[in-house]
Formats: structure tokens, sequence, C-alpha cells
């Protein structure tokens, strides 16, 4: 491929890693704030990956030119045990897996399931909110976060107690390989902190899911849930490799539809106490749409302000924080080359923080998401659900969960969030707040 080689600026990431240990995603803004949205070079040791923010350059990577950036390399290796060989890999084996997936995410199919969800999520938070008792913000949403999904896509197949030993499982898994995925350079053969715990995370998510693959395959799968899908799609392969493509695809799903829900959904309450005059608009619609019945999908097109607010939520905390892809054959981007075998980063998070495509970037502001805002705004500008073939299956179901949680908790309750100092990002595989933070949820008559 001819190449206009254009010098490519490297920004010296290690030292920016040292001075922000536990938190890389300040590392990473502080790196891109210094790139401006122009595609530069972290030096990292001897590993040297593109930082990609520019929407132009974003677009190319995850669309015009797809197929020559795919899911695999440093980043990807140290999770292979837990998302295996599925809808989170690339190549045949994705397509495969997407194919069979995609039907049950259709917005047709998703809006058919939305009154169920509605009355899960009000179970789910009657059964789990104790007012007026503190508690740990990540672990409350998560306990209605995984339920709800849980039921609505996995059906019977997996009980409460399997979500109580998988629930934390997860946790150690998204956690334990932080340190590896900000540190890809470091061989798997060296040992790191968390790599034992992310291998017995391992095998107890493995001890829940089998059996659960053993059984589903003995009874006939009629179903249109996740498990039933996948075992049919696999009934002529009935052997370890297709148990194993099965539990690949449902662990997968598994991670990428809780684990995204629960981080954003974790946000909302820190966002809500540092903004008092947006959480009283947020409030007072949720009071005039909602009043006091059980949110309902009705409610759903009226809640306008809290959809802005989810989508303001998403720009400034996009849980996907960091997607690397390898290049396969040499590239350009933006007029820089890109060999073959490089790492590229792309990351939501800061392309949604650069001047050049928002005003105020830092600023939390739902009013960019009021109808015809968007207008004139680059398609690429904004993609917390990623894009292009890889893009989020589970986009509008999020867009339906989220509302219905926030409208359901907030019909009755006014949250009181107990945190020191600023709320900031912390070291995982997904944009997490800092850990422990706490909320006493109050009832709203009782509210300051
Ligand atoms: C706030 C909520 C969510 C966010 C921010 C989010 C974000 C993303 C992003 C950025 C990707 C692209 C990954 C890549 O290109 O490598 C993705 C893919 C995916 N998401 Fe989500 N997601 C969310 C919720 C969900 C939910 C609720 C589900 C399922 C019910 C889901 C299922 C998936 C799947 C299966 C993929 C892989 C698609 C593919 O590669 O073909 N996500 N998501």
């Amino acid at each position: 491929m001819a190449i206009n080689a254009a010098p490519v600026r490297t920004v010296p990431f290690l030292r920016k890693l040292t001075r922000h240990p536990r938190v890389p995603v300040s590392a990473l803004e502080e790196a891109s704030g210094q790139a401006g949205g122009e595609l530069v070079r972290l030096a990292m040791g001897p590993f040297r990956p593109f930082l990609v923010t520019h929407p132009d350059h974003v677009q190319h990577v995850l669309r015009q030119n797809q197929p020559n950036y795919v899911r695999q390399g440093m980043f990807w290796e140290p999770l292979g045990p837990l998302i295996g060989n599925g809808i989170l890999s690339d190549g045949d084996t994705w397509a495969e897996s997407r194919s069979i997936l995609q039907p049950l995410f259709t917005a047709k199919y998703v809006n058919s399931l939305a009154e169920r969800m509605a009355e899960i999520i009000t179970e789910l938070i009657d059964e789990t909110v104790v007012p007026e008792r503190p508690f740990d913000i990540a672990r409350g949403v998560s306990a209605i976060v995984h339920p709800t999904i849980v039921r609505l896509f996995f059906g019977s197949k997996i009980s409460i107690a399997d979500i109580n030993r998988l629930v934390p499982a997860y946790d150690v898994a998204v956690t334990a390989k932080s340190l590896r995925l900000v540190l890809p350079f470091v061989s798997e053969r060296v040992p790191l902190p968390g790599d034992l715990a992310f291998r017995r995370a391992i095998k107890a998510i493995d001890e829940v899911v089998y059996p659960r693959i053993t059984e589903a395959r003995a009874q006939r799968q009629e179903g249109e849930d996740v498990v039933s899908r996948l075992c049919r799609a696999r009934h002529d392969d009935t052997g370890p490799s297709g148990d194993r493509r099965i539990r690949d695809d449902l662990v997968a799903m598994h991670g990428a539809s809780t684990e995204t829900s629960a981080t954003a959904l974790t946000w909302v309450w820190p966002v809500l106490a540092g903004h008092p005059e947006i959480a009283a608009k947020v409030y007072e619609e949720v009071d005039r749409v909602v009043g006091d019945d059980p949110v309902s999908t009705a409610h759903l097109p009226h809640l306008t302000y809290l959809r802005m607010f989810v989508n303001e939520l998403l720009r400034l905390y996009p849980p996907g924080w960091i997607l690397p892809r390898l290049a396969l054959e040499d590239d350009e981007v933006g007029g820089v080359p890109i060999p073959a075998g490089s790492t590229v980063m792309l990351s939501p998070y800061l392309t949604h923080r650069l001047e050049r495509f928002w005003e105020r970037p830092l600023e939390f502001d739902p009013e960019r998401f009021a109808p015809g805002a968007e207008r004139g705004r680059h398609r690429y500008a904004y993609w917390p659900f990623g894009a292009g073939p890889h893009v989020c299956l589970g986009q509008h179901l999020f867009m339906m969960e989220a509302p219905l949680l926030i409208a359901g908790i907030l019909r009755k309750y006014r949250p009181v969030v107990h945190a020191r100092g600023q709320v900031r990002p912390r070291l995982a595989s997904s944009l997490r707040p800092s850990a422990g933070l706490r909320m006493t949820l109050v009832p709203k008559d009782r509210a300051a």
C-alpha cells in the first residue's frame, strides 16, 4: 500500500501511568488532551499503541476498514478465558454468534419484552431497597440489574442461587485483570497480582454455567431466551466443542449485558447528587409523569428529560471506555501509517471529551441531547455503544432499562449520596466509580 508517511507524535505514556497508577483513564485523558484529536502513539516501553480519538478516525477503524481491525492481541488475550470464542471474538466465530443472537435484540422484539421488564424491575426495587439504610451503590444497583437481565434473557434456566454465585465471580473477573490491561507488554508468563483471583473466578463461573448447559441440552429448547437459542443453534454439535461455544456466548452475553448496565446505572446517583438543579428537573418529570403508579412502558415516551440525562451520562461515563483493536494489514488513518500488527486503542470516553467536538466537554449538561440539539454533530462524536458491525446488541434494551430503573426508584425515594471528595472512575475493565460509594434512599415525602 502507498503510504504518505506523516510524522506521528509520541506521548510518553508510561510516565503518565506512574503518576495515575490506579486510574489509567486519567493518564489516557491527559494523553488525549495533549493530542487534541490527532492520532498519537503512546510510548509504553517496547509497546507503542496508537491512540485514536478523532470521530473521522473512529469511523475509519470501526466502520470503513473494520475487517482490518480485530479484537485480538495483548488487550483481549488476558480476558480470553472469560469471554472465549463467540460474540465477543472476531472473524467467523463472531459472525456465527452474532447471527444466532441478533434476532433477540431487534427493536421490535425488545419492545415486546418491555412490560415484563418493567414488572421485574418494580418487584426487585420493592424486594431489595431498604429505605433509610446506607448501602454500597454498585452492589445495590447490581442486585436489581443482574436478576432483571437474567430473568428476561436467560429465562428460568439460571436460578437466583446461580446469580448469587455469578455476580461476585464476574466482579472479580472484570477487575482482576485490570493491571494486565494497562501493562499489556508484560507477558502472561510473568505473574501479576490478580491472576490467581481471575483463574478462581473463571472456575466459579464455569461451575455454574456448564451444568446449566447440560440440563438445557437434555430438554427440548423452544423458548426465545438466550440459552434456548444457543442450544438450538448448536443442536448438531453435542460434544465438548459445542458446549464450549454455548458457554462462551452465554458468559460473554451475561458479562456484556450486566456489567455495562450496572456500571452506567451506578453513575446516576453521584451525578444527581453533584447537580442539584438537574436533579430537580429529573425529579419533577418523574413526579409529573409517573406519580405514585408503578413505572410502566407507557411512561417511557414522556420521560424525555430523563432520556436526555441518560444520554449525557453515557457521554461522560461510557462503561465500555476502552476498545483496543489489532491491525491485520498496513493501513493509513488520518495520514498516519499504521503498520500491520499494531495495536490501536479507541475510547468513547476520550472522543466524548474532545473540545473540538463538544462545547464545555467536562460539564454535565443533558441539554446537549434536547430534540434537535444533535443536528450538525459528527455521527462518530458520540458512540457509547460502539459502532460498525460490532455495535452493541443491547442498546435498545439499555435505553428502556435505564429510565425504568431510575424512575422506578425516584417515584418513591430521593437519594442521599455519601461521598468523600470527588467521585472518579476507578481501575476496572469497565468505567466504574471509585469503590465503596454509598447512598441512602429516603422516602420522597421525608426528603429535605
Ligand atoms: C450502558 C449499557 C451498555 C453499553 C455502554 C454498552 C457498550 C457496548 C460497546 C461499546 C460495545 C462494542 C464493543 C466492541 O466494539 O468491541 C458493545 C458490544 C456489545 N454489547 Fe453492549 N453495552 C451496553 C449494554 C448492553 C446490554 C444490556 C447488552 C445485552 C443485553 C449488551 C450486549 C452487547 C453485545 C452482545 C456486544 C457485542 C456485539 C458484537 O461484537 O457483535 N450490551 N456494547
